[in-house]
């Protein structure tokens, strides 16, 4: 770490933000005593908190966003030389950057040609929302407003987001939701939900068929979206079964559904060999959103992307002085984002870390098979390229998952080595139980094999 900041002001950066912050997702009552973690620089995949403490990080900044690691400068000057050149006008205009980075991006994502800026994921989804329920009010007479989501899954913090979020313990105390948001079942074959019988269809295929028991149940007339991950990240490194999607896919046809994959996780390389989740299973999707790793974190961009046949429903009526979409995101204007963005997806090409990611996902999850194989208490480990998970569960016949103490205990030991680690957090009760590992995608596989080393030192410590 470099010495630009002597410890007397590293002690005032923590009094200042023990006394004055208000951090996400963290009970502060333990600040009284002890010091909150302030993170001070970043290199690579290593960061220095203020004790001058080196970690691993395999988290990409703790929730999957830094995917070309840290400290690029090409990224810092193409922001600088943007915002001296122009930092911010509205959306209502175009950007030099905000237009190559819209050719680029839909470059990559055949079958999509719009790109709307905004500045985070829930935004995106909401964006996403707003413009089915507008298509509902203008095509189908005012029906079609309806919009499923899954269980598990999760596409944001605001009330409107959270109304389609799939994870009950997130939500408590938060309510109440907006209606015509409506759960379908999750597609976690290792916790199999009652009623499948595996001698009739896969799990994949009963899961996908329960989506379409429920447009039944509300009324093809009445359902007009279905927003999923394509990776369930936050509820528990999902992936999906096999048949699943394609089933999926079909509903969506049969019932004029519109399809909205949420990429915010996913999204830009995440999941190896394709730029984006959806595009291992062959989904065409009408809506696209994405968020965390489109800049990796060094400007605040998310976008919400759409095919021309959307797109055209807002055009397609001039003489209506409703027919466009009447949406304001102010911080969409920001020229530093898509700046930023263009100069990610270039690192991500020249250095070749799509492959990369796939090369080192495949490694880690070798790695964490292994882990499975000498700990019991790991139940299932799940993933697609460096975006995986492993189950704790006390027992592996009954799948009873381990505590929430025990699962902090196997983090906190990982921290003592120096490397940083996640688990699913005030996500679903009861399972809150699964280790996460992000890893930015410019690992190496002495990277991939530190981290899964201290996670078997930690289990070993924890569990014996
Ligand atoms: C799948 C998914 N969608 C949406 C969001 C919300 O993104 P943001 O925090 O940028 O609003 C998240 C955040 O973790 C996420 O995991």
């Amino acid at each position: 770490m470099d010495g630009t900041l002597s410890q007397n002001d590293l002690s005032h950066v923590v009094d200042a933000d023990r006394a004055h912050v208000w951090h996400h997702l963290i009970q502060h009552k333990p600040f009284e005593t002890g010091e909150p973690r302030v993170i001070i620089e970043g290199r690579g995949m290593r960061v220095w908190d203020q004790n001058g403490k080196e970690f691993l990080d395999a988290v990409s900044g703790g929730v999957w966003t830094v995917n070309v690691g840290y400290g690029r400068e090409s990224i810092a000057n193409a922001v600088r030389d943007q915002l001296i050149k122009l930092n911010y006008f509205a959306g209502s205009a175009g950007s030099v950057p905000g237009a190559l980075f819209s050719e680029k991006l839909i470059s990559k994502m055949p079958g999509m040609s719009r790109v709307y800026f905004t500045n985070s994921g829930s935004e995106a989804n909401e964006k996403a929302f707003k413009m089915i329920r507008q298509i509902a009010h203008k095509r189908h007479g005012g029906k079609k407003t309806k919009i499923l989501y899954r269980d598990r899954d999760y596409h944001g913090g605001t009330i409107a987001t959270m109304s389609a979020g799939g994870q009950d313990e997130r939500n408590i105390q938060y309510g109440p939701f907006v209606p015509d948001f409506i759960r379908v079942p999750h597609c976690m074959e290792y916790r199999a939900q009652e009623g499948w019988n595996p001698e009739s269809e896969s799990y994949g295929e009963w899961a996908a068929n329960q989506i379409e028991e429920v447009i039944l149940r509300e009324g093809p007339d009445t359902v007009g979206g279905l927003c999923l991950e394509p990776v369930t990240a936050g509820g528990g490194v999902i992936t999906p079964p096999e048949g699943y999607w394609q089933r999926v896919q079909e509903i969506c046809r049969k019932y004029d559904v519109l399809l909205h994959i949420d990429e915010v996780v996913c999204g830009v390389g995440r999941t190896g060999t394709h730029w984006f989740g959806y595009q291992h299973y062959g989904i065409e999707p009408d809506f696209v959103t994405m968020a965390k790793g489109v800049a990796s974190g060094y400007a605040a961009i998310a976008c919400c992307v759409t095919t021309e046949r959307v797109f055209e429903m807002f055009k397609d009526d001039a003489d209506d002085p409703l027919n466009y979409f009447r949406d304001i995101s102010t911080f969409g204007g920001c020229t530093a984002g898509p700046a930023a963005a263009l100069e990610n997806m270039r690192i991500i090409e020249d250095e070749g870390l799509l492959e990369n990611t796939t090369a080192m996902g495949d490694r880690m999850m070798g790695n964490l098979q292994a882990l499975m194989e000498k700990h019991r208490v790991v139940g299932d480990v799940r993933g697609k390229g460096l975006f995986l998970g492993a189950e704790l569960v006390a027992d592996r016949a009954t799948k009873e998952p381990v505590s929430e103490k025990q699962v902090a205990q196997v983090l906190a030991e990982c921290g003592a080595q120096g490397v940083i680690i996640g688990s699913t957090n005030r996500s679903v009760r009861g399972f809150n139980n699964t280790l996460y590992f992000s890893p930015a995608l410019i690992a190496t596989p002495d990277d991939i094999d530190e981290i899964t080393e201290a996670v078997d030192k930690a289990l070993t410590k924890v569990f014996g």
